[in-house]
């Protein structure tokens, strides 16, 4: 039996191989939240006055992200926010497990029900020329609404479950195709974009999928198991893959990646001047050209399914 290497009395359940540790059960939850406070304060992602919206999506990553936060800090005001994208097989399934957690955690929950609130789902982009990249136009609506309901709850902070491999494969997609642009988007803080807005933070920046996984599990909470049926395939999933094989045998080279790549983005940002954004004329929301991307995709897919 191997001995937690914290209390030096439980069995350990999990290796912590970059922090060389064994841990128990208790000890790991411990780890976990006290590591989110940690990141949180190193970033300076929340101060004692902000209200925060977590976007929880039902799954493990959001699902651990809002219940860590309410026991690392239990006087922050949080909120939760759900978007039911009417995916067939998938959608319905996530509501019903954020709303156990929700009510579990005694957390304020907000439903957007985009068929209900805007009259499409993101299955309609199937018929449109998105339908080769579903999981991106679904991006491109989730964040928009995300920020949306943020604003309409009253949240200035909006926090999502960007994990540590969710940034490392973005990272390793935009820095091969040098989307320098999109690069220095990857930031564990994000200012608003516009005055209103809220800031958005990804206090799971230094989080491994596996860690969020087994917090879930060891703290029993309720988790969507049911994979999107369109992210079958998606190319992140492969680069994610690929990543995973290249760190496996070093795990501590994965935060020296990450730290390399937090240093380009810091670089690269005062190399680049943010582009000019100037307000959509339908929302309001940051665009380039006066139609926001956003708004854009919506107007498309409504004309289709006329
Ligand atoms: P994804 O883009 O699916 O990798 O999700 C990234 C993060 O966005 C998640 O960790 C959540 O914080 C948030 N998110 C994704 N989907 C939803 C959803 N349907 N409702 C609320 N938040 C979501
Ligand atoms: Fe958006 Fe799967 S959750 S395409
Ligand atoms: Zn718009």
């Amino acid at each position: 039996m191997v001995i937690c290497s914290r209390c030096k009395s439980n069995e350990a359940i999990t290796r912590i191989a970059y922090a060389k540790m064994n841990l128990c059960i208790e000890c790991f939850k411990k780890f976990y939240v006290n590591k989110l406070k940690k990141t949180i304060e190193e970033y300076h992602m929340i101060n004692g006055e902000d209200i925060v919206a977590v976007a929880v999506s039902g799954g493990k990553d959001s699902v651990a992200l809002l219940h860590a936060l309410r026991n690392a800090y239990p006087k922050l005001e949080v909120k939760a926010i759900h978007i039911n994208l009417g995916i067939e097989g998938y959608s319905k399934h996530s509501q019903e497990k954020v709303e156990e957690l929700a009510k579990q955690l005694d957390v304020e929950l907000h439903i957007v029900d985009i068929r209900k609130e805007i009259g499409i789902s993101i299955d309609d982009f199937k018929k449109t020329k998105f339908k080769g990249k579903m999981c991106s136009v679904c991006g491109t609506v989730k964040r928009h609404i995300m920020d949306e309901a943020a604003m309409n709850i009253g949240a200035n902070t909006l926090a999502t479950g960007h994990n540590m491999d969710d940034f490392m494969t973005f990272m390793a997609k935009n820095f091969i195709t040098r989307q320098w642009n999109q690069l220095v988007k990857l930031k564990p803080v994000v200012p608003p974009l516009m005055s209103g807005m809220p800031k958005k933070i990804r206090p799971l920046i230094k989080f491994p999928a596996e860690e969020n996984m087994l917090y879930c599990y060891y703290t029993k909470i309720p988790v969507n198991e049911v994979e999107c049926p369109h992210s079958k395939g998606a190319k992140t999933l492969e680069v994610m893959k690929i990543l995973n094989e290249l760190f496996k045998d070093e795990p501590n080279m994965k935060y020296q990646v990450l730290g390399s790549f937090l240093n380009l983005i810091s670089l690269l940002e005062d190399a680049m001047k943010e582009e000019g954004v100037i307000p959509c004329r339908k929302c309001g929301f940051p665009s380039k050209d006066g139609l926001c991307s956003y708004c854009k995709r919506i107007e498309l897919v409504k004309s289709i399914s006329k």
